[in-house]
């Protein structure tokens, strides 16, 4: 199959449509971004590699980090995580509450962000140095020690997160944060402002492509049922109230972020990262969802 000719086709096909989705707004830092940034990084688990556009620069993951905490989660803690967050898909927003108090402060899954935000407090109690804990996690499956988090994007964030302190004082008044609210948000915001790039991401998306093991020195670094737990609620609940949707039209886990990256994974085959910053209304990338609906369609490679 010829990756490089049908990616570079999208890649020019979607530069040259029109794009009517918006940057993210609501975190002010993240608004400095260049609009027109367009990459595509193709990994595959042979040794097939297929890099366009702004594949090497480094944007905002955003919630695509919660892919990684949760991986550090399971691993350190096991199934005991799933005491304290879901496996269902919310069907709402990312930063709905309405859920929350119903469910008694139990969030749906871990890449709502209530979800995250659990699965940060879990982290925070068992890491000693959280954020350095677990940006050395992702430089191992990333094989890369140049990954670091944005300190002025997670400030903003932190100034104008209204809705996560929200979420956490609801959660803490129902006895599911254990740590300070501060604390766990701090690190939660310092994931989220990691700065990756499509290439990065391909490469560390790799693991949950491989069954669990690091492709570049066959390290086993989640055994292969959970990598199938994680592959799975990427499937159902990583891109939102627009999971179906993308199930029905790319039929492949996958994990959006509000820096306009999405990766997805299609085990034993590959995993490949897009960035687009112009979001839809329900905060993904319109160019990125695209892409991977061609993508899927034209290759036929897809997990249906
Ligand atoms: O907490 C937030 O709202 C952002 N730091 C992350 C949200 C996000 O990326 C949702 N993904 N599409």
């Amino acid at each position: 199959m010829n990756f490089d000719h049908i990616l570079n086709n999208l890649h020019v096909k979607c530069s040259a449509e029109k794009d009517t989705g918006k940057i993210a707004n609501y975190i002010p830092e993240l608004k400095k971004v260049n609009a027109n940034k367009f990459g595509i990084y193709l990994d595959t688990l042979s040794t097939e590699q297929v890099g366009i556009g702004d594949c090497n620069e480094k944007f905002s993951i955003q919630s695509i980090s919660k892919v990684f905490t949760l991986t550090l989660a399971l691993k350190i803690i096991g199934d005991k995580i799933w005491k304290r967050v879901g496996v269902e898909p919310s069907g709402d927003p990312f930063n709905s509450l309405v859920q929350l108090e119903l469910e008694k402060g139990i969030p749906r899954n871990p890449f709502i962000n209530s979800g995250a935000l659990v699965i940060a407090d879990l982290l925070v109690s068992k890491l000693k140095n959280p954020k350095e804990d677990t940006l050395n996690f992702i430089r191992k499956i990333s094989n890369n020690q140049n990954i670091y988090s944005n300190e002025s994007i997670a400030a903003s964030e932190k100034k104008y997160g209204f809705k996560n302190a929200a979420h956490i004082n609801l959660m803490k008044s129902f006895g599911n944060i254990k740590n300070s609210v501060d604390e766990v948000l701090d690190y939660y915001y310092q994931m989220c402002a990691i700065e990756m790039s499509c290439k990065e991401l391909a490469s560390s998306f790799q693991l949950f492509a491989n069954g669990g093991v690091l492709p570049y020195n066959n390290e086993e670094i989640l055994t292969p049922s959970y990598t199938k737990r994680i592959n799975a609620t990427m499937q159902l609940c990583g891109l939102y109230d627009e999971a179906g949707n993308f199930a029905f039209k790319v039929g492949l886990p996958g994990k959006s972020g509000v820096g306009g990256g999405i990766v997805a994974v299609c085990p034993h085959k590959y995993a490949i990262a897009i960035w687009s910053p112009k979001l839809n209304k329900k905060g993904n990338s319109v160019k990125a969802l695209k892409v991977l609906e061609e993508f899927t369609t034209q290759t036929e490679l897809s997990i249906f």
